[in-house]
């Protein structure tokens, strides 16, 4: 059956499409789980194999309508869930070949400049990918300083978040911060050497709105967890992050619970090697876009692939994990 791509499909790039299908191996076949369907490149790109099948997630309700048209075109071998990948483990109880995720927001939502993610937005601070309990606007607006310093200070990792959350709450005493324009003004205000830099002034306090609007990091943990907890033993978990707390998280979790952390040496008799490491060796070597992809995409320079195989340990809740990041999970969760 030939159905048409919509423009939604068509405003996005996929990252490292290659290589993701490289490592995934779906020629032979098998369950596949796409964690960030966002356009649908990776999900496509893995029904193109005939023996596979796929199931998809995402969060926002705007690609609703591109994850039924696949649905009805692969009726048999693929299904997309409007759900947040923390819940990957409800909805299935077969376990997975490779599981991937490609973090972030998508160009669809940052191209619709009613989302409020683009510094060139006029509309309302909003911010949400989906399925979440506040907005970029609420957290302007009701916060106080120090929540507010705190935020953008270790989720954008912002030098000058002192003064920018100064600068905010100095000027809704005035009139309520509700555009996007009005924020970007403020930031611009409060920041040094602005026009020195090649990086937009507001990308670190948008990144820290994003991350605590969205609790990226709470739902990062508990996705990487619970895909752990379904994998396949031999299968590959994939992920590709665009900052650098993601990609910290994904490196620990990674290095700290494989095979090649969890042996002390390789001298030890075998019964002395800890059986719980839930990933083999991992190879720490990351994957990045080839400057041709860049030349094309230049969004995707930032972009690093990284990827682990399930060991056939049984699975052993990783609850370091959190005690390793707690302050990023207590920060999103300052107002629960
Ligand atoms: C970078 S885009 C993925 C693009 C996709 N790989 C493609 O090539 O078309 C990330 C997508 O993941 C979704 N997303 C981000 N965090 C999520 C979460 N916690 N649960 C489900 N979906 C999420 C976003 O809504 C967005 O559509």
């Amino acid at each position: 059956m030939k159905t048409q791509t919509s423009s939604l499909e068509l405003s996005h790039f996929p990252v490292m499409l290659s290589e993701i299908i490289k490592i995934s191996n779906p020629a032979k076949g098998g369950f596949f789980i796409d964690c960030t369907f966002g356009g649908g490149s990776y999900s496509k790109a893995l029904l193109k194999f005939s023996k596979t099948e796929v199931i998809s997630f995402d969060r926002d309700s705007a690609v609703i309508p591109i994850g039924k048209k696949l649905e009805q075109k692969f009726k048999k071998r693929f299904k997309f869930y409007n759900l947040k990948f923390s819940q990957i483990n409800t909805v299935l109880a077969k376990e997975a070949d490779a599981i991937i995720f490609d973090l972030g927001m998508s160009s669809i939502q940052l191209n619709n400049l009613q989302r409020g993610f683009s510094f060139k937005s006029k509309d309302k601070l909003d911010m949400s990918m989906g399925l979440t309990d506040i907005s970029a606007e609420e957290v302007i607006n009701k916060f106080s300083e120090t929540e507010l310093k705190l935020i953008i200070k270790i989720f954008g990792e912002e030098k000058e978040a002192s003064k920018i959350a100064r600068n905010i709450v100095e000027s809704r005493k005035i009139e309520k911060i509700t555009r996007v324009n009005e924020l970007v003004k403020i930031i611009e205000k409060s920041k040094k050497k602005i026009f020195t830099k090649k990086i937009n002034p507001s990308t670190k306090t948008f990144q820290a709105l994003r991350i605590f609007v969205n609790k990226e990091i709470s739902e990062l943990l508990n996705g990487i967890i619970n895909a752990t907890k379904i994998l396949k033993p031999g299968g590959k978990i994939l992920i590709i992050s665009f900052h650098s707390i993601e990609d910290k998280i994904v490196k620990y979790f990674f290095s700290n619970f494989s095979k090649n952390k969890s042996r002390p040496s390789r001298y030890l008799p075998d019964t002395k090697i800890d059986k719980s490491f839930l990933f083999e060796k991992y190879n720490k070597k990351i994957i990045k876009p080839s400057q041709k992809e860049i030349d094309i995409n230049k969004s995707s320079r930032s972009a690093k692939l990284r990827f682990a195989i399930r060991s056939k340990n049984q699975f052993n809740f990783p609850s370091e994990l959190f005690q390793k990041f707690a302050k990023y999970i207590n920060l999103e969760a300052i107002h629960d």
